[in-house]
């Protein structure tokens, strides 16, 4: 991609915007309100606020490689953190992604440097899943349920933070579980059962 066309581009989206409304920058400039956090992986192919079509101002987006929410990570905690008592939304997404190259990545046997830290945690969920995951005929199969249970378990981890439980109890916040196919541009809602989650979750990791 040329660098210089990218700034040629921005150009084009500013005429293209305020065309339709001469206060739009304006308007974006006073503040967000974003009902959705969306946790998503950093794949160029999964263009978070395309496949949803969202407009700037409607989703806060964090993203990394295999859509990990670790409770290690600085970054992601803060995102949860900053979203569920500052932002006040409603709903946290994480999306997966069939053909992810991290979750691909955690099914191999190679040494990565810095990233076997991080690809452990999806080794971690193959290990939690391992009866079912193992029992798929297919590589290609497994390699698809991998990624689902990768979101599901990410959700999990969504629900173990004290920001999420107590959002959960003091108002309508659910946690939601999608994947997206690169191949066919679908997104499907794994429709994980928040609420049984929670319940689950609050027997071990009850912070509140
Ligand atoms: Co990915």
């Amino acid at each position: 991609m040329d660098i210089k066309q990218i700034f040629r581009n921005n150009q084009d989206w500013i005429t293209e915007k305020l065309k339709i409304d001469k206060d739009y920058f304006r308007n974006l400039s006073l503040g967000q309100n974003p009902e959705v956090l969306y946790i998503g992986c950093s794949d160029s192919r999964v263009t978070a606020e395309e496949l949803m079509g969202a407009k700037p101002g409607e989703v806060f987006v964090h993203r990394n490689i295999g859509n990990m929410v670790a409770n290690t990570d600085l970054s992601a905690m803060c995102i949860i953190n900053y979203a569920v008592n500052h932002l006040k939304v409603k709903h946290i997404v994480v999306c997966g992604h069939y053909f992810c190259g991290g979750v691909k990545a955690a099914m191999q046997s190679a040494d990565l440097g810095i990233l076997n830290p991080w690809l452990r945690n999806i080794r971690d969920v193959y290990r939690l899943h391992r009866a079912e995951l193992d029992a798929i005929a297919t590589e290609e199969e497994r390699y698809n349920r991998l990624v689902e249970l990768n979101v599901q378990e990410q959700c999990v981890n969504v629900i173990k933070t004290s920001e999420v439980q107590k959002a959960s109890k003091e108002r309508n916040l659910v946690v939601h579980g999608w994947v997206f196919d690169v191949k066919s541009g679908r997104l499907t809602d794994l429709k994980i059962d928040f609420k049984h989650i929670l319940e689950e979750i609050m027997e071990i990791y009850r912070i509140i």
